[in-house]
């Protein structure tokens, strides 16, 4: 049996939890979270889940040493992601690991945990799943390492907080990782994240990238605009509606005529199921390795520091999740 940890299992961590239950692999999964109540929502959720799999799984407020453990999956928010992760490698010798983003709170969290990763021999990623969404692989291949436009427009859906998700996937698409934030387009005051005790944006945040490609991003403060992705180069054009489950595409194959088609986005509860399968049989998986993300999260999140450190200076750490 392979030994599974999620660690952190609120909104997110319970949807992991989902996840493993379709996992082909029997598993013996322990569950913990300081809060009793994001347990027992995990378990309703997991006991709410019907498959075929019979796996063991406990649920527990604190870490028991315990021997290896395969795979963990690290899903608290930011502020105590690197306790978490020091408790984990206290308790158990862990091989794969899958860790939220954002990442940390503080600069020397990054190289903090890269060292004790190198250290323990342990390998991990972040999850930044539209890497490994069929529908944006789909594009992918047509769009193959050329320098790109991307843009993402909508209203009210955290900026800050998904900003990381599309400039991993511009990264991803273009093949570079080298890129320059330009914040003069942001509303300067922060507002309250819908997280407790973070902090969002407004406004648009460009990303030049070395390679010529560009990623505008832009949230509307007020309204209810759905989310809408464009990724456009010489030879295509995409419009995404994630929100329908569509995309149109017009490219020189189609003569520039545009076509519809379904783009049905997975759930995170579908999604973690291919990753861990992926992780347990090959040791490797889709999403963003660690120390690829924590050069892209750097450069996104330094200047977006340097901007809120402009209107509040006591400021010292990342105040977002
Ligand atoms: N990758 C994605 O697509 C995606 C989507 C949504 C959220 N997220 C990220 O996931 C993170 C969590 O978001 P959420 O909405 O689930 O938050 P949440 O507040 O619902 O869940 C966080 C959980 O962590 C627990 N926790 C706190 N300290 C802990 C510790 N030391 N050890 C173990 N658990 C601890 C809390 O009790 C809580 O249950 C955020 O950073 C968010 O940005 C990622």
């Amino acid at each position: 049996m392979f030994k599974i940890k999620i660690i952190g299992a609120g909104q997110l961590g319970s949807r992991h939890l989902q996840a493993l239950k379709a996992v082909k692999q029997p598993l013996d999964i322990q569950v913990v979270d300081p809060s009793a109540a994001s347990l027992q929502v995990a378990k309703e959720r997991y006991d709410a889940v019907s498959t075929e799999q019979a796996h063991q799984i406990s649920f527990s407020t604190s870490f028991d040493r315990t021997d290896g453990t395969d795979v963990a999956i690290v899903a608290t928010n930011s502020d105590v992601r690197r306790k978490a992760l020091e408790s984990l490698f206290d308790a158990s010798e862990t091989r794969l690991l899958v860790v939220e983003k954002l990442l940390f709170n503080h600069r020397a969290d990054y190289a903090e945990i890269e060292s004790k990763l190198a250290e323990t021999g342990a390998k991990a990623w972040v999850n930044c799943p539209m890497r490994v969404m069929p529908v944006y692989e789909q594009i992918r291949e047509n769009i193959a390492a050329t320098p790109i436009s991307y843009r993402v427009t909508g209203s009210q859906f955290g900026l800050v907080t998904n900003a990381i998700h599309y400039i991993d996937h511009v990264a991803h698409l273009c093949g570079c990782t080298e890129f320059e934030l330009d914040t003069s387009g942001l509303d300067r005051n922060p507002i309250p994240s819908k997280r407790p005790g973070f902090l969002e944006l407004n406004g648009t945040l460009v990303a030049r990238f070395a390679d010529g490609s560009r990623c505008e991003i832009t949230c509307y403060p007020t309204g209810a605009a759905p989310v809408v992705v464009e990724i456009f180069n010489e030879k295509n054009r995409y419009v995404i509606r994630e929100s329908e489950g569509k995309l149109w595409h017009a490219g020189e194959r189609s003569k520039w005529a545009w076509l519809e088609q379904a783009a049905p986005i997975p759930y995170q509860s579908q999604i973690t199921t291919e990753v861990v399968e992926s992780l347990l049989s090959t040791g490797d998986c889709g999403l963003t390795p660690y120390a690829t993300s924590v050069r892209i999260h750097l450069q996104l999140l330094d200047p977006l520091l340097e901007l809120v450190r402009s209107q509040s200076p006591e400021t010292t750490g990342y105040p977002f999740t």
